[in-house]
């Protein structure tokens, strides 16, 4: 069974070697509620969370709601066009005071009626005139830090954590040329699946697995496999060179490249994954994301996203070329989304020990490193 000290660096002696020496995880990493829960108080709660495109929500009024790690927080765009988060908890009695998505012209709590204005300010409390000493300025929705980078909408539960930017590093710059700005999210699917939240973010950054688990789809592709990119932020990244687009499959054509990408990335296709778990498969042509939200030690939901550049949504054959690249998609991610499964069955067994790592897998090794540095406890 599991050591009874989870947390003891000891355990992890063989993680920490450099990667050529190094083993994979112990499997308690991908299995255990104790873990897990570490990992929720010291890595989700903490670090910044992709929550969705702010495309989603384009108009004042628009909301969503994103439940994530057990917090529900409200993400609403301002009269002033800002886009803000706020806690999704009634400040009278706690209620949730949203959910789904859509548009309002105040957020208002179905228990008694509490109304919050679009910035979060309390702006009607029904039968509260009796009250003594009640100052609604005292009880707006208690605020979530959010920014957007590219049109990404990122959250952080942490009130003293760094900036963003900060936090993503030299990737801002690594991926200027995509323009993201002015890109649109066309399609968003969502697969739940029994597996940890490592083991898909984990696969994402290795090429190894490619003949096998994608012989008959993406194998088909010429690629030429560059060793890691160097990255300076919460992020590891691989670029791979090749001719067309890798948001499609082998011999389907499709929409021209974004404009003005020049040098290095209009020649393949470069893959950040943003710790802890977004990943993202930047191409010629449009970009996709993958979200991989925790559910539990064995659950993780995958919100899949394809974007394209907004001239590229408005072309009259969008939605008969774009099929191709949905195709893509619909074809690798359950590729992927099997592998994991089939793993995390494997690390179920008793007879399961942690393996040596080929040097297409320098990426998972970073990955479990970055994972360990916030969940472990200090060396005595
Ligand atoms: S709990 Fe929201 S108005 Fe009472
Ligand atoms: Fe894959």
């Amino acid at each position: 069974m599991y050591p009874i000290d989870l947390f003891d660096p000891r355990h992890y002696a063989n993680v920490r070697k450099p990667v050529m020496q190094a083993e994979s995880l112990p499997a308690w990493c991908y299995t255990s509620e104790t873990f897990y829960a570490r990992e929720v108080e010291r890595i989700f709660k903490r670090t910044w969370t992709f929550v969705d495109r702010v495309d989603r929500i384009p108009e004042p009024g628009d909301y969503l709601v994103f439940d994530y790690v057990g917090i529900s927080t409200i993400i609403v765009r301002g009269k002033d066009r800002k886009v803000r988060a706020f806690a999704n908890t009634c400040r009278h009695r706690g209620s949730a005071v949203m959910a789904g998505e859509g548009n309002c012209k105040a957020m208002r709590c179905p228990y008694h009626s509490w109304t919050y204005g679009l910035d979060g300010s309390l702006i009607a409390t029904p039968y509260m005139n009796l009250t003594e000493n009640f100052d609604p300025g005292a009880y707006s929705l208690a605020p979530i830090r959010l920014e957007v980078w590219g049109g990404f909408v990122f959250i952080n539960f942490d009130a003293n954590a760094e900036s963003l930017r900060s936090y993503l590093g030299d990737l801002v710059d690594n991926t200027e040329g995509y323009r993201f700005d002015d890109m649109v999210c066309a399609r968003r699917l969502t697969y739940e699946i029994a597996a940890n939240w490592k083991l898909f973010y984990e696969n994402f950054a290795e090429q190894y697995h490619i003949p096998f688990i994608h012989k008959t789809s993406l194998y088909k592709q010429k690629r030429k496999i560059n060793p890691p990119e160097k990255t300076d932020g919460n992020y590891v990244a691989l670029y791979v060179e090749h001719p067309g687009s890798r948001m499609l499959l082998a011999g389907d054509t499709g929409f021209p490249p974004i404009k003005g990408l020049e040098g290095r990335i209009a020649k393949g296709t470069y893959y950040p994954n943003i710790h802890p778990s977004t990943v993202m498969g930047c191409c010629v042509d449009g970009m996709w994301f993958v979200r991989s939200d925790p559910l539990g030690p064995e659950r993780t939901r995958l919100v899949v996203g394809t974007c394209f550049p907004r001239a590229t949504l408005e072309r009259r054959d969008f939605a008969k070329v774009a099929k191709r690249y949905y195709k893509r998609l619909d074809t690798t991610i359950p590729e992927d989304i099997k592998a994991a499964e089939d793993q995390q069955a494997g690390l179920r067994s008793p007879y399961y020990r942690p393996g040596r790592l080929s040097y297409l897998e320098q990426l998972v090794h970073s990955i479990d490193n970055w994972v360990l540095d916030r969940v472990l406890d200090r060396a005595a």
